[in-house]
């Protein structure tokens, strides 16, 4: 059966909606360390202080999940037994948590649940993954269904994979559940090994500023990307069989299967392979309170995604060429998968308010478009509450 949707009849029980488990799932920042995630590589990433919040209650039927969006004042049903892709891409999220859940052997029965949203959409902060972690881990507190943060992770990834078809790494479900209270998290993402760094940033704030902008590029060249870098992996594993991921590749390696690998792989590569040493150097800058080198390495971070990875946008160029002439920000790159979304900003709190009216402004000139603007604090992940 497919979801049906209706935009105004809610059930009128849920205007009395007695919540038996409440959840907030928050988006996440990342710092630096961008498309490298499903590269095996280093990511720096931080759940925020902004989320999605969720209420649950079982209902009295076997197989009806009933879910109302209060964001979207859309209101569906699904029939637990007969989960099939939407064409509404949200409630693919949702469909493809309670696939995977089903796929682990756990048995889910009626239940209602209502989303509300405090996430923008296309900003790079993954509101997909708040929606994702924030729903499986609601469902695995109300049935005590035993799942570990660990497989809320994976699951999913796994549903963001198999059912919304978005190849991603596993960098936004890690941060969006993991995080802790003003720590950003390096996480090694072939051992999942993560350390929390605490995030003193002194007198600075992080200040996102959103294109508002999503070009529709963005899930096939992300996807083109990963590809890119695994078919130079391949090339490489020919010779050098202990390689599983462009993490165990050098420089040197590079260099030596370059007219196999080809101009565009190489820069890929290339890329990637800079991106995990600018992790590295991040940790070392942030925890000797070095902010400047930390900003330097950002920059160097969204030149790269620029010129070699090739997945930023004007728009998004724009706002970090902006913010290289000012001393009081640090750094600035575009955050996320690219082709829109916002930039990520370490600049000093008290230049915040002029310096965002003062980049909308020219932003607004030169596109037509209002950015918008928001600071953001590293905040702890996924909190559920049995009421
Ligand atoms: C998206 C994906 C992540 C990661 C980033 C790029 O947010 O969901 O897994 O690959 O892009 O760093």
């Amino acid at each position: 059966m497919k979801p049906t949707e209706n935009y105004t009849n809610i059930p009128e029980d849920f205007k009395n909606f007695k919540a038996e488990v409440k959840v907030a799932s928050p988006g996440r920042i990342n710092l630096i360390g961008e498309h490298t995630d499903y590269n095996q590589g280093f990511v720096m990433p931080s759940a925020i202080d902004k989320k999605i919040h969720f209420k649950f209650r079982k209902n009295d039927s076997d197989n009806s999940a009933r879910i109302y969006s209060e964001t979207f004042e859309i209101y569906v049903e699904f029939d637990l037994n007969k989960i099939s892709k939407s064409n509404n891409s949200w409630e693919n999220y949702l469909l493809g948590v309670i696939d995977e859940i089903q796929k682990s052997g756990k048995t889910l029965t009626g239940f209602d649940c209502i989303i509300n949203s405090e996430l923008p959409i296309g900003a790079g902060i993954s509101s997909s993954a708040a929606l994702e972690c924030g729903f499986a881990g609601g469902l695995n507190s109300l049935f005590s269904l035993n799942l570990s943060q660990m497989d809320i992770v994976k699951l999913s990834q796994r549903a963001e994979n198999n059912f919304v078809g978005n190849n991603c790494g596993i960098m936004d479900q890690f941060a969006s559940v993991m995080s802790r209270k003003e720590h950003f998290i390096k996480l090694d993402c072939e051992s999942l090994e993560a350390e929390f760094i605490p995030a003193e940033i002194q007198n600075c704030k992080l200040l996102l500023l959103n294109t508002n902008v999503s070009h529709n590029l963005a899930d096939s060249e992300y996807n083109t990307r990963r590809q890119e870098c695994e078919n130079a992996v391949a090339i490489i594993q020919q010779k050098y069989t202990e390689v599983k991921s462009l993490r165990q590749v050098t420089f040197e390696m590079l260099e030596e299967f370059k007219e196999k690998i080809g101009a565009t792989g190489l820069k890929r590569c290339r890329y990637v392979l800079e991106e995990n040493n600018r992790v590295q150097e991040s940790e070392k800058a942030l925890r000797s309170g070095d902010l400047k080198a930390l900003g330097k390495l950002m920059y160097a971070s969204h030149r790269g995604l620029q010129h070699q990875y090739e997945v930023s946008c004007n728009e998004l160029d724009f706002l970090v060429d902006f913010s290289e002439d000012e001393s009081f920000i640090y750094g600035s790159r575009m955050m996320g998968g690219g082709f829109g979304g916002c930039t990520i900003n370490l600049i000093e709190t008290n230049k915040i308010d002029d310096y965002v009216e003062k980049v909308k402004k020219a932003y607004q000139e030169k596109f037509n478009i209002i950015p918008t603007a928001i600071t953001v604090v590293p905040d702890e992940g996924t909190q559920i509450t049995k009421v």
